[in-house]
């Protein structure tokens, strides 16, 4: 008997490359989903990639009723919970909203589990809650803060599953701290798809190589780096959904909790990623150096040791592939 997954968001961008990854390890996969930041055929294009049907509830996780019924209807092993709200600049102006979403959404989650006897989560947080970083690479004994209401809930979260985790020895969360997720599955059919004006930079770029928006605003061309502009550690999205399949299974496994670094360890600036996708669109792509972003930070970058040593993580696919596979998705989703 296969063991079975809820996914929360599992139809946004992270989560529904997490469910190609999991049917593949050959798990059984529950997608619980409000579509506010996914498209409805996701789940068609996921049944055509997996030729099998897909199991999805439309709802909130803030529902408790929803969830009661979703773990009634399935024998629920682990729960990996994407859903959330993710925009820092946008967090700045609805905090409330993303303190409700993001730490009321996982105590719902999480009481829901425990009215059901579930007890493993792996639990989606961000390289965002280590601000600036004083170390580079940053290990995940780095000093956690938080510069913006998204970061805060992220931290919140974070704190909340480790008192939770305190209280009983029955939980096991894995705690995966994302750096920079980019690129799209190598079928074209599901990728990044924001809905307005991408704010993170990968999306920007795909728009301004389909000519959706004219040039790319480069956000600072003088930070101490090697060329003046932002460096982050992007890590290829299916290297990113590998990372939960092994995260769920080790939890599963041995009912022991871990927090690690998602990143391939490699800094990429601005420009370099620019270089890179314009060779994979065969186009020179216009962009100009623009003023700094309020809140952003020179340099960070992972160090993913303890992702390798506890889970047997590491990343495989570089800029070049994140870049392939972005292009292929926005080229082929202009042209549908
Ligand atoms: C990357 C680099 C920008 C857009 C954020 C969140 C983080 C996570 C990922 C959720 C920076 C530069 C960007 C543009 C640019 N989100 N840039 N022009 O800020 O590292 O991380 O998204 O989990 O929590 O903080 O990602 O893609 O916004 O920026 O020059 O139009 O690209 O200055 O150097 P960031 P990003």
């Amino acid at each position: 008997m296969s063991q079975k997954v809820l996914l929360t968001g599992g139809a946004g961008f992270i989560g529904s490359h997490t469910y190609i990854e999991l049917i593949k390890a050959g798990f059984d996969v529950v997608i619980l989903d409000n579509f506010s930041n996914a498209r409805p055929d996701v789940i068609d294009r996921l049944e055509v990639i997996t030729a099998s049907p897909v199991t999805c509830y439309k709802g909130d996780v803030l529902d408790g009723a929803l969830l009661d019924q979703i773990f009634a209807e399935h024998k629920i092993d682990a729960a990996i919970h994407f859903a959330a709200l993710k925009a820092v600049g946008e967090s700045a102006d609805i905090p409330l909203e993303y303190m409700n979403t993001n730490i009321a959404g996982l105590y719902s989650l999480l009481r829901a589990m425990d009215r059901a006897g579930t007890s493993a989560l792996v639990f989606s947080s961000s390289a965002t809650v280590y601000g600036q970083p004083d170390q580079l690479p940053v290990p995940e004994n780095a000093p956690r803060s938080y510069t913006s209401p998204y970061g805060f809930t992220k931290l919140a979260c974070e704190q909340s599953l480790e008192q939770v985790a305190a209280s009983d020895s029955k939980w096991a969360f894995g705690i995966l701290r994302y750096f920079n997720p980019a690129g799209a599955h190598d079928s074209a059919l599901i990728g990044e798809d924001p809905s307005d004006i991408p704010n993170n930079l990968m999306p920007y770029i795909a728009k301004v190589a389909t000519g959706e928006l004219a040039e790319l605003a480069v956000f600072g061309g003088d930070y101490d780096t090697p060329d003046g502009t932002g460096v982050r550690d992007y890590i290829h999205v299916m290297d990113l959904a590998r990372g939960h399949v092994l995260s769920v299974k080790a939890l599963l496994e041995t009912g022991q909790c871990h927090t690690v670094n998602l990143g391939t360890g490699i800094g990429y600036s601005v420009l370099d990623m620019l270089h890179a996708y314009a060779r994979a669109a065969e186009k020179p792509l216009p962009h100009r150096i623009a003023p700094r972003r309020l809140g952003d930070v020179a340099s960070v970058y992972a160090d993913p040791t303890q992702a390798r040593d506890l889970l047997g993580f590491t990343a495989e696919l570089g800029l070049d592939e994140m870049c392939a596979s972005s292009w292929n998705w926005v080229s082929r989703r202009k042209n549908t």
